[in-house]
């Protein structure tokens, strides 16, 4: 192609993406069970271009640019003197977030730009989204030089509509990610945990019909084991359509009408239904589906969907069980079940960085299991989707949380809207995971009038978007001495209680407070009739860091004080009556800028029961053996 002709190609282009820039992107959508629908995966090799100066996104006088920073301009010697060229960039994997795959990214926050060529094939009546499993922390996505969307938070997925701007044949894909740390933002500036940036998840291409299921929610009734009711949402559907559910095993089918806002509410009667639980982890085929009829005699016989016109099926696989608080109890199934637990951050056993795959799921629910986990708690952010199905496979139940972390702007209302979206990101993607029994909406915030406003606000916006499960957040407790001098009282009487249906509280009697003696002087006075679940305790050792043998006051940071904290704190949780679960801090040790001790953090958090190169310490057996004698489980 002549130089001319470039030129104006280019021009033509610049001046489109110009014009498309000035409109705010729609935002983006969200679709649901994409694990169980046919994509294209877009994950593999990306060219990645690291902009310390985010000069992709600004000017040299600090003003927005209009056009994004495109890389649709081949080098070109005699071309614009463009100040990057993908085509000659290293590349990353997607999805991985970038500090754990170059030495020189280790420490790195700012702006990398991703980009990939695909080929595509559109279809007649469908749509196409871009979808993002999760990108941290801030997205900027154009297609063909188009912006199709952006992004802020860290761990939820996004999908944008690509539909208007894909082609027949080549298109690439630019994202610019941003994880710079932000005061505003949700997490904000301080956090235990590693800033691991970049498309953390899978990335793909998924295409659904015009008319397509964006949305549902089927659970069984709490007050009718044979009853199970929900809706399907169809975006784009007029009222009257017909939606069908049916569980062929159960040989139940139901069709019902979407109304104006394009829902259909459903009401799904069963028999003998096999319930949920760690014990039984049941799993049924569900297909949730519209513009169908489904064949099948009065009696019942085989239920299979009969195919009209364009319609859109979902086939997945949902528990069906039930969740509540009775009093200080958690029932599950209408009765009582301890939480015996541990918690989990999304890091990855051996490699460490983000866990986002099978075999990072699997180490750490093994780990999980082998300890006799009931439970886990997926601190403090949502994980992958593959862990919430492997909880749901393997019967363990799951607390999953948003980074509302220690010390949020709460009296800034766009901070809020941030914690609101979220929330509502996290619930739309995994409301139909049987594991998922509670929802926290926040970790050890400051116990102030703004926090307590700002996270009943998100405790009464998930019943409203969840009314099945139940509300927690992990709270800071206070501690008093005791006047008569043995000991001291931790008291839970944070505020924020009264918006939680479970109240979480974290507490390190034996490690930032007090020696193991302590531990045993603590008592417990909490101002709530509500269960209580211990959501963290525990002590830092290094694997391999060993007290002399015979040693009766073995010394901090080693596997025998680590096991000896364990024992005591044990005793001490037996101790409390209206416990019903605890997930001790943490499965496995992972990586923190806020760790700084040479020779034994080394910028990790050690107090995992498993180093990250999946070495068990002493503690682990002290946990596994109190677990597997059910010591917490208390007589009916
Ligand atoms: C806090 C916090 C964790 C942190 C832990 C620790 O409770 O919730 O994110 O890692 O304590 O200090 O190790």
């Amino acid at each position: 192609m002549p130089q001319s002709a470039i030129r104006t190609l280019l021009a033509a282009i610049l001046l489109a993406a110009t014009a498309a820039h000035s409109q705010t992107p729609t935002n983006t959508t969200l679709l649901v069970d994409v694990d169980h629908r046919t994509s294209t995966s877009l994950d593999g090799d990306w060219h990645a271009i690291v902009d310390p100066y985010s000069t992709g996104l600004y000017t040299f006088h600090q003003e927005i640019r209009k056009d994004g920073f495109f890389m649709n301009a081949p080098f070109d010697p005699h071309g614009e003197p463009h100040d990057y060229n993908f085509a000659t960039a290293p590349t990353l994997k997607v999805p991985g977030d970038w500090n754990t795959q170059r030495p020189d990214l280790l420490y790195y926050e700012g702006v990398v730009w991703y980009q990939k060529d695909f080929d595509f094939t559109p279809k007649p009546d469908t749509r196409t989204f871009l979808h993002i499993g999760a990108a941290n922390y801030r997205s900027f996505v154009w297609v063909n030089t188009k912006k199709v969307c952006e992004h802020e938070g860290g761990f939820t997925p996004f999908d944008c509509d690509i539909t208007s701007v894909v082609t027949p044949g080549k298109n690439f894909v630019v994202i610019s990610v941003d994880d710079t740390r932000l005061a505003d933002g949700v997490p904000t500036l301080q956090t235990d945990w590693w800033n691991y940036g970049g498309l953390t998840r899978d990335v793909s291409l998924v295409t659904v019909p015009t008319q397509f299921i964006d949305d549902y929610d089927l659970h069984l009734s709490r007050t009718d084991h044979s009853l199970i009711e929900g809706y399907v949402h169809v975006e784009g559907a007029p009222a009257g359509l017909s939606v069908a559910v049916s569980i062929p095993e159960l040989q139940a089918y139901v069709i019902a009408k979407t109304d104006e806002q394009s829902r259909a509410i459903i009401s799904l009667p069963v028999k003998s239904i096999s319930l949920w639980s760690p014990e039984n982890p049941k799993l049924y085929t569900v297909h949730i589906s519209h513009s169908l009829t489904m064949q099948g005699g009065a009696t019942g016989d085989s239920v299979r969907p009969r195919r009209t016109a364009h319609y859109d099926l979902i086939q997945t696989q949902i528990g069906f069980r039930t969740i509540e608080a009775r009093g200080t109890q958690i029932l599950l199934n209408g009765k009582p079940v301890f939480l015996r637990g541990v918690s989990v951050h999304a890091e990855a056993p051996y490699r460490t960085g983000r866990a986002y795959s099978e075999k990072d799921v699997d180490t750490l629910l093994g780990w999980a299991k082998e300890l006799g986990c009931n439970y886990i708690r997926l601190a403090h952010y949502p994980h992958d989707e593959r862990m919430t199905r492997a909880a749901d496979r393997l019967g363990i139940m799951v607390w999953s949380e948003i980074p509302d972390y220690w010390a949020l702007q709460f009296d800034n209302p766009a901070v809020l809207a941030k914690s609101k979206q979220q929330l509502s990101e996290m619930i739309r993607r995994d409301r139909n995971k049987a594991s998922i029994v509670l929802w926290s909406v926040a970790n050890e915030t400051p116990n102030n009038e703004a926090r307590t406003k700002y996270l009943t606000t998100l405790a009464d916006l998930t019943r409203q978007l969840d009314p099945t499960r139940l509300v927690t957040a992990a709270l800071l407790v206070r501690t008093e001495k005791n006047p008569d001098g043995t000991g001291t009282t931790k008291i839970v009487d944070d505020p924020l209680g009264k918006a939680l249906d479970v109240i979480g509280t974290n507490e390190y009697v034996g490690w930032y407070e007090q020696k193991l003696a302590g531990i045993d002087h603590t008592t417990w006075d909490i101002h709530y009739q509500k269960p209580l679940i211990m959501s963290e305790w525990g002590g830092d050792a290094r694997f391999g860091n060993h007290a002399p043998a015979g040693t009766t006051d073995p010394a901090i940071w080693t596997e025998e004080y680590q096991a000896e904290l364990y024992k005591h704190q044990i005793a001490m949780l037996r101790r409390i009556p209206q416990l019903s679960g605890t997930s001790p801090w943490i499965l496995m040790d992972f990586r923190s800028p806020r760790r700084l001790n040479t020779g034994i953090q080394d910028n990790f958090n050690r107090k995992g029961l498993v180093s990250d190169q999946g070495q068990k310490k002493q503690a682990f057996s002290i946990l596994q053996k109190a677990y597997q004698d059910k010591v917490f489980d208390k007589p009916e």
